[in-house]
């Protein structure tokens, strides 16, 4: 058997056809990284983009979100939706600038205990700003697993996403680990889509369970319907 590395072949497929150029990459520091991962939480990037560079300029320094009334940040958030995470935004804001003398911290444990910050999100903003080794499962990586390890169970159960966390953890490279979540996030959302995936396009095309076994659009499972009563 030929090897096949993953982390590989993506980072590869990352330079030349991955994204460089978001407004939160440059320069890639974590209150904008933060800011975005929240806002990319529900919302796309492409609706995100215009929220974000307003928002910044309402407020362009962790001091001045620490220091915002909720009323102002809601307000800046209009338009985006879910606006629990725009209230968590402003919780974690005072927690770091009050509690953490101002300072972010530098690892996935620290992150996923502030407020709105799932350990995927914390794991996000570490490995891209931080380079740490920790792995990300989004709902867009969510798909590229399942599919590529033709996973038939519903990604929502938590049998299935403690499997998936493990399989995304024996994936990562050695180096490279925030290209790599930027990688993987990318491949999720560009090419291996929900409905029409671009297989042809994927690098990881030749290994991938689903596609070899033309599935790759039943997987990943939506969640069992309840049996209706009789
Ligand atoms: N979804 C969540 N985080 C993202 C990111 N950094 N890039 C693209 N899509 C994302």
């Amino acid at each position: 058997m030929t090897s096949f590395n993953f982390a590989e072949a993506l980072l590869a497929w990352f330079d030349h056809h991955g994204r460089h150029d978001l407004p939160w990459q440059t320069p890639d520091d974590p209150y904008r990284v933060w800011l975005s991962e929240i806002m990319l939480q529900q919302t796309q990037v492409k609706t995100v983009i215009p929220y974000f560079e307003r928002f910044l300029q309402a407020f362009p320094t962790l001091e001045s979100l620490a220091e915002a009334k909720i009323d102002q940040v809601l307000a800046a958030w209009t338009g985006l939706g879910y606006y629990a995470r725009a209230r968590n935004l402003h919780r974690t804001a005072v927690i770091i600038h009050q509690d953490l003398g101002g300072k972010f911290p530098d690892n996935q444990v620290a992150w996923a205990e502030l407020p709105g910050v799932g350990p995927s999100t914390a794991a996000a903003i570490t490995s891209i700003c931080f380079n740490e080794r920790v792995a990300i499962l989004d709902g867009n990586v969510k798909r590229v697993l399942t599919r590529f390890f033709a996973e038939p169970g519903w990604p929502g159960a938590s049998r299935v996403a403690n499997k998936l966390w493990g399989q995304a953890e024996s994936l990562l490279p050695e180096t490279r680990f925030g290209d790599y979540t930027q990688a993987i996030m990318d491949l999720g959302a560009t090419i291996c889509k929900r409905y029409i995936p671009a297989c042809s396009e994927c690098p990881l095309m030749s290994r991938c369970a689903a596609h070899q076994r033309n599935v790759a659009t039943q997987i990943p499972r939506r969640k069992p319907k309840r049996k209706k009563p009789v």
